[in-house]
C-alpha cells in the first residue's frame, strides 16, 4: 500500500517543555492507524503538528507526496487531510445543516458535488438528517460528536485525523461512533485515530503507535499489541 502521511523524527516544544520528542510513524493508504496513550502523552500535540497548527523544532512530515510541515493550515485541509479536534468543537448557534456547510467552504468543486457529499454525510450520520435545522449547541454530546465528523467529511478528505472521539460518552455511543469510523474508512478514507479508549481503537485499527511522555513506545500490528502483556497491564486495565 501507498504511504500517505509520514512523520520523520520531530520535536514540538511548548516554550521549555519538550512534547515531542523525536517520533517517526506512517499511515498507509485505506489503513486505520491508531495513536494510543495516557493523558498528556502527547496525542493532541502531534495531531496539531501534522494539521499545521503547531510549529516543529526538528523533522518533517509529508503528506501524499507534499511537505506540509511548514504548510499553513487552510493549505493542508485543502490537500484533502481534515481534523476532528478534539472535544467535538462545534458552531453552537449554528444549525447542524450550516455547521456541515462550514466543512465545505473551501471547496471549489461546485454545488453538485457538495449536494452529493451532504447525502452521503446524511445516509451516514442518519441522526444528523432528523436534526438538520436544530441548533448544533442543543444536540447531545454524541450527536456533537457525529457532527464533528461530518464536517470533516464535507471537507472531502482522503485522510481524516480524529481526536479522541469516545471522550465523554457512554458505551452505546462509543460503539455507535467507532462503527461509524468503520464505516468512514470504509468509504475509501485514510483514517489517523488518536484515542484514550485503547481497547476500541485497537479493535477497530490496523496498525498502532503507543506514546508516552512524547515518545513512541511500541508499534505494530493493532491485534498483536492488544494481545501484548505490556499493553494490557498498562492501558487494557487487564
Ligand atoms: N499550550 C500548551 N502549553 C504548554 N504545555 C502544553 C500545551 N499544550 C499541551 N502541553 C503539554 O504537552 C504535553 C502533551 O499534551 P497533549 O495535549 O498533547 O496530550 P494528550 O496526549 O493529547 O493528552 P489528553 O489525553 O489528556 O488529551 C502535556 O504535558 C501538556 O501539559
Ligand atoms: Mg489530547
Amino acid at each position: 500500500m501507498a504511504e500517505m502521511l509520514s512523520v520523520k523524527g520531530i520535536d514540538v516544544y511548548y516554550g521549555s517543555i519538550h512534547a515531542i520528542k523525536n517520533i517517526s510513524f506512517h499511515v498507509d493508504e485505506g489503513e486505520i492507524v491508531t495513536l494510543i496513550g495516557a493523558n498528556g502523552a502527547g496525542k493532541t500535540t502531534t495531531m496539531h503538528a501534522i494539521s499545521g497548527l503547531l510549529k516543529l523544532e526538528n523533522g518533517e512530515i509529508d503528506y501524499c507526496g507534499n511537505v506540509i510541515s511548514k504548510m499553513e493550515a487552510h493549505k493542508i485541509i485543502r490537500l484533502g487531510l481534515a481534523q476532528v479536534p478534539e472535544g467535538r468543537r462545534v458552531f453552537s448557534g449554528l444549525t447542524v445543516q450550516q455547521n456541515l456547510q462550514m466543512g465545505a467552504y473551501t471547496r471549489k468543486d461546485g454545488k453538485e458535488a457538495i449536494q452529493n457529499d451532504f447525502d452521503m454525510v446524511f445516509d451516514l450520520l442518519p441522526r444528523l438528517k432528523e436534526r438538520r435545522a436544530q441548533a448544533a449547541g442543543t444536540l447531545s454530546g454524541g450527536e456533537q460528536q457525529m457532527l464533528a465528523i461530518g464536517r470533516a467529511l464535507m471537507c472531502k478528505p482522503n485522510m481524516l485525523l480524529l481526536d479522541e472521539p469516545s471522550m465523554g460518552l457512554s458505551p452505546l455511543l462509543v460503539k455507535e461512533i467507532f462503527k461509524i469510523i468503520r464505516d468512514v474508512n470504509r468509504n475509501g478514507v485514510t483514517v489517523l485515530l488518536v484515542e484514550q479508549n485503547a481497547k476500541m481503537a485497537l479493535e477497530i485499527a490496523n496498525r498502532a503507535y503507543v506514546l508516552e511522555t512524547g515518545t513512541i513506545k511500541m508499534e505494530g500490528d493493532a491485534g498483536e499489541l492488544a494481545n501484548n502483556i505490556e499493553v494490557r497491564k498498562a492501558y487494557l486495565g487487564c
